[in-house]
């Protein structure tokens, strides 16, 4: 089957614009998700290894989710959950709807298996998401909420804007991603700095605090912040008790072809691995088990997601692995992770 996705529906797919592409996969996925036995085929077909695990309070079925951006408007969360996925992360919503950057935005490296993003957080807004979300939810797997900031609002204004975000969904999200990562918000990366990112989470997690049921937040950093950075991050997220997602794309060029430099946005895909398992290596070493850590960044087969467990992830996520290899991604990750499971002796 995906020798098939490879060989004919890639070839095609890829024949036309990317985000075309993407938005076309969205609004099929949107229709096939109303017809249930369509949408039950498709989970039949696609269906993984179960391989429970419990992290920051939540019971996965299994550790393989997907990474945010793919379902910006948590639109079509009840059809992507039937392919196999353990977790969904959709999002990053923004309390506004906006625009994003000007298209084209969207850029496959067909050669070195990658993408360059710089949308900006399309999106259609909280209250947009909140509505889809009420006629979709619940869903038999835990569902995450990326949330990031508008951007017409300033570094300064960023706590309240995340915060009115979280207020808008917080009943619907399994747990809550915040997206400080994104390189294509101008500033956005300032808020890994200390004290900024201390006046970020406070009232978030206050909030959650007030909230009958506290849920669990995650940070998402970037690959590109320096080691300083990343201590000061895992410190904080060991005192203030979030987990933390590496890594975002990177801004970095380094890893594919010098044509490529003067594309602006985010790199993904197997040329981010490197750079995303070395600051997740550093934030496991650093955290030493007190902080949970979901790994994301170049995963496109089985042994990618155990290296990222291995690492210290305890759940990982894909995105662009799902473009180049197709909707039986998480299935095959499974399968691989079952047989290593067994072949060591671990018990899920
Ligand atoms: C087109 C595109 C859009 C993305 N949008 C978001 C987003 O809105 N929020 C976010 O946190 N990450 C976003 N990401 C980053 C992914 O969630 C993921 O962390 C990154 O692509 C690395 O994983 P990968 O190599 O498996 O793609 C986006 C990635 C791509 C390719």
């Amino acid at each position: 089957m995906s020798f098939l996705y490879k060989k004919l529906v890639r070839q095609l797919l890829f024949s036309f614009n990317p985000e075309l592409v993407h938005d076309a996969v969205i609004k099929s996925a949107c229709v096939l998700q109303r017809l249930a036995p369509l949408n039950s085929l498709v989970s039949l077909l696609a269906r993984a290894k179960d391989m429970p695990v419990t992290v920051a309070g939540i019971d996965f079925r299994n550790p393989v989710g997907l990474a945010a951006g793919f379902d910006k408007n948590c639109e079509a969360a009840r059809f992507l959950a039937g392919l196999g996925f353990g977790f969904l992360e959709l999002g990053t919503v923004t309390l506004r709807p906006q625009p994003g950057n000007p298209k084209p935005r969207v850029f496959r490296l067909r050669e070195s298996k990658a993408i360059i993003n710089r949308m900006g957080f399309n999106n259609a807004g909280a209250w947009d998401a909140a509505r889809s979300l009420e006629g979709l939810l619940p869903l038999p797997i835990p569902v995450g909420i990326s949330i990031g900031k508008n951007a017409d609002c300033s570094i300064e204004g960023a706590p309240q804007n995340y915060l009115e975000t979280l207020k808008v969904l917080y009943s619907y999200g399994s747990y809550f991603a915040v997206n400080i990562s994104s390189p294509n918000t101008l500033q956005l990366h300032r808020l890994h700095e200390g004290e900024r990112l201390r006046r970020l989470m406070g009232p978030l997690l206050s909030y959650a605090a007030g909230q009958g049921r506290v849920k669990p937040f995650f940070i998402k950093i970037t690959p590109d912040l320096p080691d300083a950075g990343i201590e000061g991050v895992v410190r904080l997220a060991a005192e203030l008790g979030f987990g933390l997602i590496t890594t975002n794309t990177t801004a970095s060029r380094d890893a594919v072809p010098p044509y490529w430099r003067s594309y602006e946005g985010g790199l993904s895909g197997l040329p981010l691995r490197k750079a995303a398992n070395s600051v997740l290596s550093r934030v496991a070493a650093l955290a030493g088990g007190r902080v949970p850590i979901i790994g994301s960044g170049g995963i496109f087969d089985g042994p990618a997601a155990l290296e990222k467990l291995d690492l210290g992830a305890s759940l990982v996520q894909v995105y662009s692995g799902l473009v180049y290899e197709g909707p039986l991604l998480v299935k095959e990750i499974m399968k691989h992770l079952d047989r290593s499971r067994r072949g060591t002796g671990v018990s899920g």
